[in-house]
């Protein structure tokens, strides 16, 4: 069966979608939705016995959902419609929300249904709630619409809004109005609900300094407090605090207002100035800072009062888990240094074995890639910053007294993934995406990934993950050797299970073997060949892609960054994921072929 996936971007949830259809041996090709022609012509080639569309902010051609039936993965309960569905259920405070499978149709998410499916809400950004929640029950809901397709006696249920159990609405776009916070009244848990409805996209929009920016990233602080309500009153490893009503709260990220959306005056100073995402203290300028005082916190992080924390530790039974939240995964060389010396220290305490837990959303996406574009030398900084990360990495592999498992909850991404490896144990919970390349980035990558990948899954493999930009299921990732093992969905379970391998680890009746085994393999290969040469081998090749004119590489990291940075949307498909644009006489017959993922 031949299933043509048409979305907005190559998304975690279309990533997802398309390994678990593969995974279940049918025929998947992907379309973005760039335009009308396009999606048409890729139906065209294709010929789908069914369309899905796991993300899709754009219409559906008319000429594609009378011919075919088109599935749309809406994000909301049974009834509800419109594009702002989760923002709106985070902004009522909603305890549960949903997500259903519909036809498309001449009225957008009013079109038959074919599943639906709830979910718990937790207190979170939106798009965290996407990434786990949504991601998960969407994935049942697909799989239970496929079951019902495949039967071909099931009749799709018509839109009723007078069933009673039909209980959502239209909702229209929400707009910045909505989303406005005003600091003399809000409290600390309505504006967090307020930025947690727009974050990551688009952002509430606020004024500071006199100036408009985005707010993203918010935290509750337990024990700052300020006189005036909005005032900024702390500031933290790029983040600031600032006062409400009834306490503080911690925004770590702003965005400027774009530039064409701004008054001429306000256009003419903020030229070359970023409108992308970043630490807010960066954005807003030492300068207008200098009088805000810096609020320290503890290397490793152990108190249980709540306030913005990148790394955090936590023990019990000799086991030390330390956590890593970066913003998107991503790792400036400010933060790899961090998480290095955090390490290191967690190494020193009389613990057994270390457990890296990453973050809820991501556990690594490598070297921040936002912080290089804004650097003065983003070649220069990119160098720190690999260099940084192998530092870190290179830590955890020189780990002779405890056994190290990286637990992975979050996705993780290209050098993010190749750190995963520097522990002696992989776990990753069964949902997570792993996207193991370099190559859409244009970088050859470091991280002592050419000691550590192919250690684990082989020459082969390494290849492949390497050179074949596509994410890896954990299903994959675990019959090749990327991982040691899966663990449950559901964070509770997950962190249960967790507890009892890493506890199971330290007490395990030959801990003091497996341990001696370890550092006598690190031994053995460190005489065949120092870790210093494959460090020396991969900074090599990445000098060429970070200074090409002096080292004679090619520019596309360059370019592949900033329109990454810029969000700047692909013209086209890529050809690995439009299968139907391969799709000719000579090589029909091999993509019939189920596909062996
Ligand atoms: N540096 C800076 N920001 C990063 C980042 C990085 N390395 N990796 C991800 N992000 C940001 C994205 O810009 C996006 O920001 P926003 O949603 O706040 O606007 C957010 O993290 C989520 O990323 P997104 O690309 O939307 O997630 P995805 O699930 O669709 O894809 C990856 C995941 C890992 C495939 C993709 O993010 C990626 O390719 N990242 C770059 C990895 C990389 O090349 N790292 C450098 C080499 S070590």
């Amino acid at each position: 069966m031949r299933i043509l996936l048409i979305t907005s971007s190559y998304n975690g949830l279309c990533q997802r979608t398309h390994i678990e259809l593969v995974s279940r041996g049918y025929e998947v090709s992907i379309t973005l939705a760039i335009s009308a022609e396009v999606m048409e012509h890729s139906v065209e080639l294709f010929h789908p016995d069914l369309i899905i569309c796991p993300f899709l902010k754009e219409r559906v051609p008319e000429t594609i959902w009378q011919k075919h039936l088109c599935i749309i993965i809406h994000p909301g309960i049974k009834g509800d419609r419109g594009p702002s569905s989760l923002d709106w259920a985070i902004t009522d405070n909603l305890t549960e929300w949903g997500v259903t499978a519909l036809e498309a149709a001449e009225e957008m998410d009013a079109g038959d249904i074919w599943a639906t499916a709830t979910f718990k809400m937790r207190k979170a950004a939106k798009a965290s709630i996407y990434r786990h929640e949504v991601t998960g029950t969407a994935i049942k809901v697909i799989l239970e619409m496929l079951e019902k397709f495949i039967s071909k006696s099931f009749t799709p249920e018509k839109l009723d809004v007078s069933k009673p159990d039909v209980k959502g609405t239209l909702r229209p776009l929400m707009k910045q109005p909505e989303r406005k916070i005003n600091w003399e009244t809000d409290t600390v848990d309505i504006i967090m609900r307020k930025i947690n409805a727009a974050d990551s996209f688009p952002g509430v929009l606020d004024t500071i300094y006199g100036e408009e920016f985005y707010l993203f990233g918010v935290h509750k602080e337990e024990c700052l407090r300020g006189w005036k309500p909005g005032e900024i009153i702390a500031k933290r490893h790029g983040a600031i605090c600032r006062a409400a009503v009834d306490g503080a709260i911690w925004i770590s990220h702003l965005k400027r207002k774009k530039i064409d959306q701004q008054s001429f005056l306000t256009r003419l100073t903020s030229l070359h100035k970023p409108d992308y995402k970043l630490p807010a203290t960066l954005i807003l300028g030492e300068a207008k800072l200098k009088d805000v005082p810096e609020s320290p916190i503890d290397l490793l992080y152990m108190d249980k009062a709540e306030t913005f924390k990148e790394i955090w530790y936590e023990e019990n039974n000799q086991v030390g888990y330390l956590y890593f939240n970066f913003h998107n995964g991503a790792m400036s060389t400010e933060q790899c240094q961090r998480l290095r010396l955090a390490y290191s220290e967690a190494k020193k305490r009389a613990t057994k074995v270390i457990v890296l837990m990453g973050g809820t959303d991501f556990w690594s996406n490598g070297v921040h890639l936002n912080m290089i574009e804004v650097a003065k030398k983003p070649a220069d900084e990119s160098w720190r910053n690999i260099n940084a990360i192998d530092d870190a990495v290179l830590e955890i592999i020189n780990t002779p007294n405890q056994l190290v498992i990286s637990a992975v909850y979050g996705s993780a991404g290209a050098g993010g993934v190749i750190m995963t490896l520097a522990a002696d144990k992989v776990f990753a919970r069964a949902g997570v995406m792993m996207n193991p390349h370099y190559k859409t980035m244009g970088l050859y990558g470091s991280e002592y990934w050419t000691y550590l990948l192919p250690k684990r899954v082989g020459i082969g493999h390494a290849i492949e993950l390497t050179d074949i930009p596509l994410p890896i299921g954990m299903q994959k990732a675990k019959a090749i050797g990327l991982i040691d093992d899966t663990l449950p969905e559901e964070w509770d379970d997950y962190l249960a299970e967790l507890r009892q391998r890493a506890e199971g680890l330290a007490n395990s009746a030959d801990f003091a073997q497996q341990l001696q085994a370890k550092n006598e393999l690190r031994k053995k290969d460190e005489a065949i060949k120092p870790l210093s040469a494959y460090r020396a081998a991969e900074l090599k090749r990445m000098k060429m892609n970070f200074y090409p004119s002096f080292y004679g590489g090619d520019h596309t990291y360059h370019e592949a960054r900033y329109n990454f940075v810029h969000k700047i949307r692909p013209k086209e498909t890529a050809a690995y994921l439009a299968k139907h644009l391969q799709l000719n006489t000579a090589n029909f017959h091999e993509l019939r072929k189920p596909l062996n993922y």
